[in-house]
């Protein structure tokens, strides 16, 4: 039981007694006092009383007094609340013997679908990849831990007109050759050379063409080059997430082409309910509710006039399969925001065609750009899109460099085991600490920094509570009392009992941000209270209460990164 909830429990029916109507007590954390509610305010208005009034009238019906030692109106008609040290202590104890901390498993278990990643057969994986793999890893983590079944699909770009000059190419290098510079993980000058020739060559164009054909109708040579292709790039795709700490396996891969035999069942469908509009020798849905720059209505096509199915058709027929033969009643699309109108569009006509009926839903979970310092979409110096793992192994060695000169005594293995987890956390969390739907600049400076909202200062307070007790000699007894000799131990009791409360805000909102600003806002409550009161030195039941808030933090701290993809260290 998290702290807001119970207050919340105990306030609600007495707004309900004098507004005879449930009401959201609206409470959260307080700068005057633990916490406040603020929904008088709104009931006043549709009450038409004075909020002072209302509040005082809930005061009366509310049963406050075992948990608070102070409940009063203040300002404008906000409720504060003073949360009794008793009842604070109880909640911690009860903590402390919970291996989930606080936070029960959901009792109404989901099929949850989250679709990320996503990167394309034969193309690097830059840094457009990054939210997307790191946000949907994050979904995936906290919605496993919560209980729901979750799939993952990594909906990989493996099918489509590209796909003929990527083979052609492959025909041309020879498989040997290929297979070799593909699984260097040079994709991109494959992918360049492959297309520096259809540009230029009418034959190779032609070929190309043709190739496609072969492709879709199923020859069996052009196949096997086509599945060369999809494997040298997975097998890349998987060790860059190995090195980016992702869940994302081999079986997890279900591309685009795994969809081409539910195409046509989808153009029936739509046939048959008479969604489907012959457009300029294509056929569309028109969702209603979409329209162009000059209002006129906006097509989704689903099979071009060429009669080949694209990007549209294939989403339309994975959300079919994904609501239908998997039943899922949660389907998340972890995709940048230039998206949008997509997946608006593809949800809309889901819906039109009863394919997406309640409970289930779909939400495109967008994100915005990765910006350089210069406040423009980050590049390389060559004005190219960064590649991914670059970025990666630049944060890897940067943080091992700073972890030396910090500790110029760290043996060559530890030094490489922290700068992989501080360098590698510093850039998931500079991503999941910032608002989903923003832009950020990759400041390394900032990220990699000790002090602020950043991974490596999350990581220090862990290794600070670690190193503790290895001073200690002995691990936190579980069962002992807690007492607050100093406000601080008091202001740190009050943070961990939030952890509950974010984690079912999150569980919805699917906003790590929130996440990440509790663990900022527990570890620096953990600072104060360490820089303030002596733990090892204190008097024995002190000592053992402060052990053990020492531990909860450490636990607390280290399940909320691991949510979020991060690795915890012993030292640092
Ligand atoms: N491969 C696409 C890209 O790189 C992203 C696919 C996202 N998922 C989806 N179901 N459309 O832009």
């Amino acid at each position: 039981m998290d702290l807001e909830r119970l207050l919340s429990d105990r306030l609600a029916p007495a707004f309900a007694a004098v507004a005879g109507e449930p009401v959201d007590p609206l409470v959260r954390r307080s700068p005057r006092a633990d916490f406040q509610s603020d929904a008088a305010l709104a009931l006043a208005r549709r009450l038409g009383r004075p909020p002072r009034d209302i509040a005082a009238a809930v005061l009366k019906h509310a049963v406050l007094d075992d948990v608070c030692t102070s409940a009063e109106v203040s300002g404008p008609g906000f409720l504060n609340l003073t949360v009794a040290d008793r009842a604070l202590a109880d909640m911690v104890s009860g903590l402390a013997g919970d291996s989930r901390l606080g936070v029960p498993s959901t009792a109404a278990p989901q099929t949850v679908v989250v679709d990320y990643s996503a990167p394309n057969v034969a193309k690097e994986m830059h840094v457009g990849h990054l939210r997307g793999t790191v946000i949907g890893d994050a979904a995936v983590r906290l919605l496993d831990w919560l209980g729901h079944q979750v799939v993952r699909v990594n909906h990989l770009g493996d099918w489509g007109t590209p796909f003929g000059m990527l083979i052609e190419h492959l025909a041309d290098v020879g498989e040997a050759g290929a297979a070799h510079e593909l699984s260097m993980g040079d994709l991109d000058t494959f992918y360049r050379a492959a297309r520096a020739k259809f540009d230029a060559d009418e034959a190779f164009r032609e070929r190309s063409r043709l190739r496609v054909v072969a492709l879709q109708g199923g020859d069996e040579r052009t196949l096997r080059l086509w599945r060369l292709l999809v494997a040298q790039s997975e097998r890349y795709f998987l060790t860059v997430y190995d090195l980016l700490d992702v869940t994302l396996s081999r079986d997890d891969f279900r591309g685009e082409s795994a969809y081409n035999d539910l195409l046509a069942g989808v153009v029936d469908d739509l046939e048959r309910l008479g969604l489907l509009v012959p457009s300029g020798g294509a056929d569309c849905v028109f969702p209603a509710g979409f329209s162009g720059r000059d209002g006129e209505p906006l097509p989704l096509i689903v099979r071009k006039s060429d009669g080949g199915y694209g990007y549209p058709a294939t989403d339309l027929a994975a959300l079919r399969q994904r609501a239908g033969e998997l039943g899922a009643t949660r389907l998340l699309y972890v995709v940048g925001l230039p998206q949008r109108q997509h997946f608006a569009m593809v949800f809309a006509v889901a819906r039109a065609a009863g394919w997406l009926c309640p409970p289930a839903r779909a939400e495109h979970l967008g994100f915005g750009s990765i910006l350089g310092a210069d406040g423009r979409m980050l590049r390389s110096r060559a004005g190219e899109s960064v590649k991914l793992v670059g970025l990666l192994e630049e944060a890897v060695t940067r943080a091992t460099d700073l972890a030396r000169s910090r500790n110029p005594e760290l043996d060559d293995e530890t030094a490489a085991e922290i700068g992989r987890a501080v360098g590698i956390g510093a850039i998931k969390y500079a991503d999941l600490s910032t608002d989903r739907t923003k832009d950020y600049v990759l400041d390394w400076e900032r990220m990699l920094s000790l002090d602020g909202n950043t991974a490596p200062y999350l990581q220090y307070a862990y290794a600070r509570v670690r190193s503790v007790f290895r001073r200690a000699g002995t691990a936190a007894r579980l069962d002992t009392p807690i007492v607050f000799a100093q406000p601080v131990e008091r202001a740190l009791a009050v943070e961990l009992l939030g952890f509950a409360g974010v984690i079912g805000e999150v569980e919805q909102s699917l906003e790590f941000h929130q996440l990440a600003g509790y663990l900022h806002r527990l570890a620096t409550a953990f600072n104060t209270f360490y820089e303030r009161c002596p733990v090892l030195r204190a008097p024995d039941e002190l000592r053992e209460s402060r052990l053990l808030l020492a531990e909860l933090t450490a636990r607390t701290l280290r399940q909320g990164l691991h949510l979020l993809g991060i690795r915890t260290l012993e030292r640092m």
